[in-house]
């Protein structure tokens, strides 16, 4: 375990060694009956002393995280996460033949999608925490076709690597579906990722060192927290408010530290689908120029607008089509209104950051499937997408207005929420006293899954939130979860 204490920070070396061997326990990296350095061992390898070091692993214990065994030392105990597979009792542990791996220190951070990923759910498990779209919405039959004429049309393909950035007819049809969509590019700042987990990972190994400060939007999207901290970047959590990321605190910041770049999902925040002002945006802009600042704008919701009386909503333009100066990195991913399973994404970039970036892509893994880009040609040239995505909002908004009617109707007025525009997620609040960490055991027990908000908090984290996602289950098992979600966090208000 390497811990990384940044000395600067206003948060004592002491709790930010605790977070970070309490994320990583949440995360279920650490796993239970996990044995931890001795008080000794972890004053050396972190550099603090004895008294710090064991008032970390009383204030984990006071948390209910770890439990120390006179005689024996010091372990993980028992928590919330879906993998915990092969329950082991302490009294194993000196059978484990893989016992000496424990000497072995790795560089990972906390890894909340690795353990809380649906990938691992039984099956009779109904999902409210994967953020994707039910297979039955999506447009299946225009992929089958796309695919079936890519097949005819570009069998070489399969025998080719592809460009590091991307095919060009691939690209062509990207821009010409971004300039649908207002944002005028050419194929040249284009690069094809894995997904957007892989365009956020190749500005973090690019541009982000362990050195420098990324100020996050808080909450935010986990996934994105564990790829920075997996570069060992100093991560500084900025507040939200109804309009965005709050400017004010950023200039704070700014008057401390350098900030190197600012994450943010402008449109259909993930977890709490706020959609940031048009005015926001100009001052984000605004700071970030005149700090001199790069801005990663993640932008995988925007297709996903709900109808308000009966009008589509257009969401304000996105950061990069405001940027004058190339300052803006932007990310498309395409698993949220397509395919998750087609793990695609784009990034928009320009002059020497964009040939960073495409060396970077280059190391990392040789250029994107050239025959997935082939495939989908035809689908991004034909205009039945567009109309697929009109239908498609037609039918979440119906779904979200059921969800918010169920919610209003059945949850104790206690637990807020907000109205969404747009997105696949909302975001609930519980009474201050009440942890979603402890509730989730329970909807294990009653075969659902969710959130905890604990996991979107680079920081400190809130725990009295959690986040569904109410696209992904069918129509016929969405209620049966909502109506077993419902009970357990009544129950819990009124049994604390
Ligand atoms: C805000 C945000 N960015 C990125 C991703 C990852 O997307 P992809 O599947 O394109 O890697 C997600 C997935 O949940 C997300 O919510």
């Amino acid at each position: 375990m390497n811990i990384s204490v940044d000395r600067n920070s206003k948060t004592s070396i002491q709790e930010q060694i605790k977070l970070e061997i309490a994320q990583r326990i949440r995360s279920g990296l650490l796993e239970e009956d996990y044995a931890l350095p001795s008080v000794r061992q972890l004053s050396h390898c972190s550099n603090i002393s004895l008294v710090t070091a064991h008032r970390v692993y009383k204030s984990l214990e006071k948390d209910g995280l770890i439990k120390t065994i006179r005689g024996k030392g010091t372990f993980v105990k028992q928590h919330t996460t879906l993998h915990n597979d092969t329950p082991q009792g302490i009294n194993t542990i000196s059978l484990d033949p893989f016992n000496w791996h424990l000497s072995i220190p790795d560089y990972l951070p906390r890894a909340s999608f690795w353990s809380q990923s649906s990938v691992r759910l039984p099956p009779q498990f109904l999902d409210m925490a994967t953020a994707s779209i039910h297979h039955s919405l999506l447009p299946l039959t225009l992929l089958q076709a796309s695919m079936q004429q890519a097949l005819r049309q570009y069998p070489q393909s399969l025998g080719c690597y592809s460009p590091y950035q991307g095919d060009p007819d691939f690209l062509k049809v990207i821009c010409d579906y971004f300039a649908n969509q207002g944002l005028s590019i050419r194929p040249h700042q284009l690069i094809v990722t894995n997904g957007t987990q892989q365009g956020m990972d190749l500005f973090a190994r690019t541009f982000l060192g362990p050195k420098d400060v990324i100020a996050m939007e808080t909450p935010c999207f986990s996934g994105a927290i564990d790829v920075f901290r997996f570069n060992h970047t100093i991560i500084q959590p900025i507040p939200i408010d109804a309009e965005g990321i709050r400017i004010d605190i950023l200039e704070e910041l700014a008057a401390q530290t350098k900030i190197k770049a600012i994450y943010t999902v402008p449109t259909y925040q993930n977890p709490t689908g706020t959609i940031m002002s048009l005015n926001r945006r100009k001052d984000l802009l605004e700071f970030a120029e005149n700090n001199n600042i790069l801005i990663l704008e993640d932008d995988p919701h925007r297709e996903l607008s709900l109808f308000n009386n009966n009008l589509a909503i257009k969401p304000p333009p996105t950061l990069k089509s405001l940027d004058k100066s190339g300052r803006v990195i932007y990310l498309k991913g395409f698993s949220k209104f397509l395919f998750p399973g087609l793990r695609l994404g784009i990034i928009v970039a320009d002059g020497t950051i964009y040939n960073r970036l495409l060396a970077a892509k280059s190391i990392s893994d040789l250029g994107s499937p050239l025959w997935l880009q082939k495939s989908l040609i035809p689908l991004f040239s034909n205009p039945q997408l567009v109309t697929f995505i009109k239908n498609l909002n037609q039918k979440l908004t119906s779904r979200s207005s059921f969800v918010m009617k169920m919610l209003t109707d059945n949850l104790d007025p206690q637990i807020k929420f907000k109205k969404i525009y747009g997105g696949m997620h909302l975001w609930l609040t519980l009474p201050p006293e009440i942890s979603a960490d402890n509730l989730l055991t329970i909807a294990h027990s009653r075969s659902i899954h969710f959130l905890p908000g604990s996991i979107f908090y680079p920081g400190e984290p809130e725990s009295n939130h959690l986040r569904i996602c109410w696209t992904n289950l069918s129509d016929d098992n969405l209620p049966k979860a909502l109506d077993i979600l419902c009970r357990i966090l009544n129950n819990a208000i009124s049994n604390p």
